[in-house]
């Protein structure tokens, strides 16, 4: 579907997110023919510049980020609509000039008055803007024409926080037109974890306590934490990614099947998942978390956590979180979901494994299974999209010998479409007012519900383990299998 007449004002536009993600995003909706033709496109920050700087701007940005190829003519359709106010959040007169640019983007371009405002700026502006926005009377819908918000994440850094700051969204929006990002659920390999589970036979009848025996989801980096100390230093691994992609995974693997594919219906579901979630109680043996340490990657010598620019030397936050949950459930009862996440991994690499339970009787004599483990299904989420089936396959020979062997689906192969990036289908979906994708609040509540007894539980605990960059993590999270007698897997 083709977006309708509309606009989107961005705020934070010399941020990371913004030129890596958000402006190619743009111009590959572009450049598909999914934005309608007088899109505009305003960007708004401190900076003193105009809109000939700022369209020179998003040209670098598309230029070398975005993964259609660059057309003159798409661009010139596309820069056509650019504006940029300068201005602080909190300067009224910006926001003035802001309103007039709206309006005369609505009469010049035919943005019909709707517009979506993204905010990809700290959560401590947010209250700001929003302010100003209402104060302006460009929150509220008027007659046909809607209006958006769009939030990036942290949304709060615990539960009483995420509160606040939903109280701030949404004392102006209404929730409904509140749409938060988690870029995970715009990826089409998770997407297709529901696709895979729903559409098919040979699954569900399996996905549950009697064949499974536990799922492991892992979300490793091989970079460090880059620039990004001044958000990342006092956060960690566990509110960065865990409390959002890995929470919202695991609800797509847990999930009962929706009654449709309505925003309603998978968000209920996701829901009763995380209401069900729960840590162990011994929170000592339920969790590991550790920080890198100086060493080598990708034959590059990196410097370890504490020594990278803007950590402070004395800095508890982890750079890697694993952790068991429990989904008190029928279908889940007794099957671990153990999570981890960390930077300065062995390799960047996202993937659910979902592991069964060994076949109940063996008649094979003893030696012939030595080397068959457990069956799986690997669903790799990136970089490698795809899925693997593993099982038990006999040595082919005269001796009676059974090994694990792989089969293997890749997006590659089976597919001649590329995968679109998630953010081109985000912020298509809040174009067109589709929410399905989007975490709604309570999701987010019950996420930081789950897991700040643990974030209260490190935070009185000193130094977390170092593990060597490179390798895969602490001790302690290898520990943390054993217990149960398991292992991670090597992705
Ligand atoms: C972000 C985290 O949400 O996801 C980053 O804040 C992380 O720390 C990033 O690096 C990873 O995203 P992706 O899509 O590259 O797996």
């Amino acid at each position: 579907r083709i977006a309708g007449p509309c606009g989107l004002v961005l705020f934070g536009v010399t941020g990371d997110l913004a030129t890596k993600k958000i402006m190619p995003a743009i111009y590959d909706l572009a450049s598909r023919g999914l934005l309608p033709p007088g899109f505009s496109l305003v960007g708004f920050a401190r900076r003193d510049w105009d809109d000939q700087d700022f369209s020179r701007i998003v040209h670098d940005a598309v230029r070398e980020h975005a993964r259609t190829e660059f057309r003159e003519e798409v661009w010139a359709q596309l820069s056509d609509g650019l504006r940029f106010v300068s201005g602080e959040f909190s300067d009224d007169q910006a926001f003035a000039r802001l309103r007039r640019t709206i309006e005369e983007l609505d009469e010049r371009r035919g943005t019909g008055g709707n517009h979506v405002f993204y905010l990809s700026i700290p959560p401590r502006y947010f209250g700001d803007v929003v302010g100003q926005l209402k104060a302006n009377g460009l929150a509220e819908d008027s007659g046909s024409a809607w209006r958006r918000l769009v939030v990036e994440k942290p949304f709060g850094h615990d539960l009483a926080s995420a509160r606040e700051l939903n109280e701030v969204l949404e004392g102006v929006f209404p929730a409904e037109a509140v749409f938060r990002i988690d870029h995970y659920l715009g990826k089409e390999t998770v997407q297709n974890i529901l696709t895979t589970r729903f559409a098919n036979e040979m699954f569900e009848p399996i996905w549950n306590s009697r064949y499974v025996d536990h799922v492991q989801i892992t979300m490793a980096e091989d970079g460090g934490i880059g620039g990004r100390a001044g958000y990342y230093d006092g956060i960690g691994a566990a509110r960065d990614v865990i409390q959002n992609h890995l929470l919202q995974l695991l609800a797509l693997v847990a999930m009962e099947e929706p009654t449709s594919f309505s925003a309603e219906s998978l968000r209920v579901e996701k829901q009763k998942v995380l209401e069900s979630v729960s840590l162990p109680r011994r929170l000592d043996l339920a969790a590991a978390r550790g920080q890198y340490a100086a060493g080598w990657a990708g034959g590059e010598k990196v410097a370890g956590f504490l020594e990278e620019d803007g950590v402070r030397k004395t800095s508890t936050t982890e750079s890697y979180a694993a952790l068991r949950l429990d989904v008190d459930t029928r279908r889940w009862a007794g099957v671990p979901f153990y999570l981890r996440t960390g930077k300065r991994l062995g390799r960047r690499v996202t993937e659910v494994a979902v592991t069964f339970k060994r076949a109940p009787h063996l008649p094979f004599g003893p030696h012939a299974t030595e080397e068959l483990t457990h069956n799986a299904l690997v669903i790799r989420v990136q970089p490698d999209e795809g899925m693997t089936l593993r099982f038990g396959s006999k040595v082919p020979g005269t001796a009676l010998e059974i090994r694990d062997v792989t089969m293997d689906f890749a997006y590659g192969s089976s597919f001649a479409e590329a995968s679109p990036e998630a953010y081109e289908r985000l912020i298509l979906d809040v174009l067109l007012g589709e929410p399905p994708l989007f975490p709604r609040q309570r999701e987010v509540e019950l996420s930081w519900q789950i897991l700040d007894p643990l974030i209260a539980h490190w935070a009185d605990r000193g130094r977390p383990e170092q593990y060597p960059s490179g390798g895969w993590g602490p001790a302690g999270a290898d520990a943390l299998l054993q217990r149960d007698g398991r292992a991670w897997r090597r992705p």
